[in-house]
C-alpha cells in the first residue's frame, strides 16, 4: 500500500510538456516493466483478506495513469497540429495534374465555333435512331446499299432501330420541329459497321450543317464552305467542289481543300494531288423538304457533312484514326499543350 501511495504521488507531480515527457511517463507507469505493472501482478500474492482492497487501489491507480496519459497525449497532438506539426509549410506544393481535352473534342468545338460565329445554332439528338430519321425521310430508296447490314448496326429483334450512320438524322428532326429559316449545325457520334483500319473506324464523329430559307442557292453554300475552310486551315486555303451523289441532296458535291501540309505542291498526305477531301454537301432534295413538312416550292436549302476525325488528322498531322479511340494518355496528353 505504501508503494501505491508513493507511485500515486509521483504520478500527480509528473509534468508532461513534450513528446519525450510523454514517452517517459508511459515507460514509468504503463509499460510492462513499470513499477505499477509489477504491483498489478502482485495482487495474487496478497493475503486473501487484503487482496480486494489492494486490487481495487492498484487498478484505480492504473486507470488514473492511463487516463492522464491519454489526455496529455491528445493535448500535445492538438498543440503540434496547431503549429503545423512536422509539416514544412515553405515547401513548394506538388503540381495538381489537370486532365487534358481529347483532340476530337478540341476540333469539334473549334468547328462548331466557326459556324456559330456566322449564326448557326447547335442542335443534338439521339445516337440510337429509327429508320425514318436516318434513311427514309432522307430519300434513301428501299434497296439503297447504305441500309444494308454491311454498313448499319441494326438491333436483330427491332430492324427499325439503328445506330445512326450519319448526323443527317438531325436535319430531319430539326425540319420536323422548326419552320424556316433554319440555320443549324448538328455535331455527334456516328456508327458504321466497317472494319477498323488506320483510315476507318466503326465509331466516328460528324458535323452536319443545314440552312433552309427562301432563295438559298448553291452560291451561298460555296461561300459558307470557303469561309469555313479559311477559318479552319488558314487564309490561303483554296477549295474545289467535285460532283457527287447523296440521296438527300441534289445536286451533290464533295469538297476538297488545298493540302495544308504541302501547301498544294503534293505530298504523301494528299497523295501528291495537292488536294484533300474533307466533306460532302449539296442542295437539300425537295423530296426531303416535303418529307419533313416544308414547302419545297417556297423554300430551298443546303446541307453539308464533315468527319471530325479526318479534320483532326489533318490538323494534327496524324495518320492513324485508331489513336483517337485507344485513349493512351501518352498520346492524348500531347493535345493540351497544342490547345493552350
Ligand atoms: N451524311 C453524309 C455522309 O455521312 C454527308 C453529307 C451531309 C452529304 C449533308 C451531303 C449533305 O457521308
Amino acid at each position: 500500500m505504501t508503494n501505491i501511495e508513493k507511485i500515486s504521488a509521483e504520478l500527480e507531480q509528473f509534468k508532461i510538456e513534450t513528446a519525450e515527457n510523454l514517452e517517459n511517463f508511459r515507460l514509468r507507469f504503463l509499460s510492462k516493466k513499470s513499477e505499477l505493472q509489477s504491483l498489478l501482478s502482485e495482487i495474487k500474492n496478497v493475503p486473501a483478506e487484503q487482496r480486494k482492497e489492494f486490487g481495487q487501489c492498484v487498478n484505480l491507480l492504473k486507470q488514473k495513469a492511463q487516463k492522464y496519459f491519454e489526455e496529455q497525449k491528445e493535448r500535445l497532438e492538438n498543440a503540434t497540429a496547431l503549429q503545423g506539426g512536422d509539416m514544412d509549410i515553405t515547401r513548394p506544393a506538388t503540381d495538381i495534374e489537370l486532365g487534358s481535352r481529347h483532340p476530337i473534342s478540341i476540333v469539334m468545338d473549334e468547328v462548331c465555333s466557326i459556324f456559330e460565329k456566322i449564326g448557326y445554332t447547335t442542335v443534338s439528338g439521339p445516337d440510337i435512331e429509327d429508320d425514318w430519321h436516318v434513311f427514309s425521310a432522307l430519300n434513301f430508296a428501299e434497296e439503297h446499299p447504305a441500309r444494308d447490314m454491311q454498313d448499319t448496326f441494326f438491333i436483330a429483334q427491332h430492324p427499325d432501330v439503328v445506330l445512326r450512320t450519319h448526323t443527317s438524322s438531325l436535319q430531319v428532326r430539326t425540319m420536323e420541329r422548326q419552320k424556316p429559316p433554319i440555320r443549324v449545325i448538328c455535331p455527334g457520334r456516328v456508327f458504321r459497321n466497317e472494319s477498323i483500319t488506320s483510315r476507318a473506324h466503326c465509331i466516328f464523329h460528324q458535323l452536319e450543317g443545314l440552312y433552309i430559307d427562301e432563295n438559298v442557292s448553291f452560291a451561298d453554300l460555296k461561300q459558307v464552305l470557303l469561309y469555313f475552310a479559311k477559318q479552319m486551315f488558314g487564309e490561303n486555303t483554296r477549295i474545289r467542289l467535285r460532283p457527287s451523289y447523296f440521296p438527300f441532296t441534289e445536286p451533290s458535291a464533295e469538297m476538297d481543300v488545298s493540302c495544308n501540309i504541302c501547301g498544294g505542291k503534293g505530298c504523301a498526305l494528299c497523295k501528291h494531288t495537292g488536294w484533300v477531301e474533307i466533306l460532302g454537301c449539296g442542295m437539300v432534295d425537295p423530296n426531303v423538304l416535303e418529307n419533313c413538312g416544308i414547302d419545297s416550292k417556297k423554300y430551298t436549302g443546303f446541307a453539308f457533312g464533315l468527319g471530325i476525325e479526318r479534320m483532326t488528322m489533318l490538323k494534327y498531322k496524324t495518320n492513324d484514326i485508331r489513336l483517337y479511340f485507344e485513349n493512351d494518355v501518352r498520346f492524348i496528353q500531347q493535345f493540351t499543350a497544342a490547345s493552350r
